[in-house]
C-alpha cells in the first residue's frame, strides 16, 4: 500500500504543532499583557468627575492638608471621601456664582452627595488599610504619587498583587519620617539608608502570607 504520508509530512505537523503551540503561548502573553495593562488597570489614567476637583489647584497652590478633607486617613482602613459641606466651607463665599460648582450648590440644595468616580478599586477579595501604612510611614505619595501636580486624579500604580509584595518584601525602598507622610513632594537625600533606620525604629515588619490582604 502506498504510503498515505509522507515522511516530509512529519516534519510538516511538527511545524503545524510548534506553530499552533507558538500561537497559543503568543495569545496568552497578549491576553496577560492586556490584563496587565494600564488600560486594564485603570491606572495612569485621569477619570471623568461630576465637577473638576483639582488637587493641582486646593492642594498644590493653596496648600489644604490631606486631612482637612480625607478625614479618617489615620485612623481607618478608608481615606474618606469629603460630603459636599466640606467644599462649601469655602465656596459657600468664593466662587459662589461659578457654573462649574452647581453640581455642587444641587447636592447641598437636594441632600443628594456627589457621586465621585473611584480612581482606585481594589476587588472585594482584598483587605486594605490606611491607618497601619500612614502609622508606620509610608506617605501618600508612595502609593498615590504626587497628587498636588494633578489638576483631574489618577492612579500612578497598577495595585496587582506583586505591586503590594514587593514593597512588604523591601519597605525600606519607601519607609519616611512620620512627619513627611502628607507631604508629597518630600524625597529623601539617601532612601536606603534612611529607610533602613526607620524600619528598625517604627518596627516595621509587613506581612506576606496570605491571610494579610486575603481574610
Ligand atoms: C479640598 C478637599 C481635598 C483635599 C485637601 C485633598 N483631597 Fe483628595 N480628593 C478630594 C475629592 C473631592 C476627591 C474625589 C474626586 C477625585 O478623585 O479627584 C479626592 C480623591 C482623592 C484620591 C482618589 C480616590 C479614589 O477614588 O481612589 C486620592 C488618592 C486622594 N484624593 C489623595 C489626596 C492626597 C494625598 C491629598 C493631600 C496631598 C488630598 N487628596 C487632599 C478632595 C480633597
Ligand atoms: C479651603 C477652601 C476650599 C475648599 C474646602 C474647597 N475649595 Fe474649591 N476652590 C477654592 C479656591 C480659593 C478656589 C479658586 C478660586 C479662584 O481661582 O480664584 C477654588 C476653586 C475651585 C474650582 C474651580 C476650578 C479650579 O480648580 O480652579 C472647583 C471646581 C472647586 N474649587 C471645587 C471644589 C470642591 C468639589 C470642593 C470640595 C471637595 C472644594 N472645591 C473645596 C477653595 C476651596
Ligand atoms: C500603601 C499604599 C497606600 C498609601 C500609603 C495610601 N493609600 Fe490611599 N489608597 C490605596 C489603595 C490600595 C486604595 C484603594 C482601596 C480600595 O479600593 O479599597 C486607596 C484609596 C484611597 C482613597 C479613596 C477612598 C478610600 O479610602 O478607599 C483616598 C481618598 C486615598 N486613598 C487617600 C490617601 C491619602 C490622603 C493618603 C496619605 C495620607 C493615602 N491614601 C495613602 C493605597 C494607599
Ligand atoms: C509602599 C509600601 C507598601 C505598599 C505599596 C503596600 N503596603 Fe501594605 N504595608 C506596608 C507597611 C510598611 C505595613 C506595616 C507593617 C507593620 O505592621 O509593621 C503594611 C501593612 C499592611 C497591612 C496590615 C497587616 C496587619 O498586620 O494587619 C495590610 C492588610 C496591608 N499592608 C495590605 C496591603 C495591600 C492590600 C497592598 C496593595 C494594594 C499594600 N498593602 C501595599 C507597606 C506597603
Ligand atoms: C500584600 C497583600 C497581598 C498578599 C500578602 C497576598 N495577596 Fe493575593 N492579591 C492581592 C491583591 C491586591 C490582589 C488583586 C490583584 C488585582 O486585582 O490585580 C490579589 C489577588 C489574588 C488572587 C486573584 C487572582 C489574581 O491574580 O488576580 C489570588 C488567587 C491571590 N491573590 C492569592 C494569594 C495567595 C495564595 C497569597 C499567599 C501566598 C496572597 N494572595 C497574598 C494582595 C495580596
Amino acid at each position: 500500500m502506498a504510503q498515505v504520508f509522507k515522511p516530509s509530512s512529519n516534519t510538516y505537523s511538527k511545524l503545524v504543532i510548534f506553530g499552533a503551540l507558538l500561537a497559543v503561548g503568543g495569545v496568552g502573553l497578549v491576553g496577560y499583557l492586556i490584563n496587565t495593562s494600564p488600560f486594564n488597570t485603570g491606572a495612569y489614567m485621569a477619570h471623568a468627575q461630576p465637577v473638576p476637583f483639582s488637587h493641582k489647584h486646593h492642594n498644590g497652590e493653596l496648600g489644604i492638608d490631606c486631612r482637612y478633607c480625607h478625614t479618617s486617613v489615620e485612623e481607618s482602613a478608608f481615606a474618606g471621601i469629603p460630603p459636599t459641606q466640606t467644599c462649601m466651607n469655602c465656596h459657600s463665599q468664593i466662587w459662589t456664582e461659578a457654573p462649574m460648582l452647581e453640581p455642587v450648590r444641587a447636592s447641598l440644595r437636594t441632600g443628594q452627595s456627589l457621586e465621585w468616580t473611584r480612581v482606585h478599586d481594589l476587588p472585594d477579595f482584598v483587605y486594605f488599610n490606611h491607618s497601619i501604612h500612614i502609622a508606620k510611614g509610608i506617605g501618600c505619595a508612595s502609593c498615590h504619587g504626587d497628587v498636588t501636580r494633578m489638576n483631574l486624579t489618577w492612579s500612578v500604580a497598577p495595585l496587582t498583587m506583586g505591586w503590594c509584595l514587593d514593597c512588604h518584601r523591601d519597605p525600606a525602598a519607601n519607609v519616611r519620617p512620620r512627619e513627611m507622610v502628607f507631604d508629597t513632594t518630600w524625597v529623601a537625600q539617601d532612601q536606603r539608608a534612611l529607610g533602613e533606620k526607620l524600619v528598625s525604629e517604627y518596627h516595621v515588619q509587613p506581612r506576606q502570607d496570605c491571610s494579610t490582604c486575603h481574610r
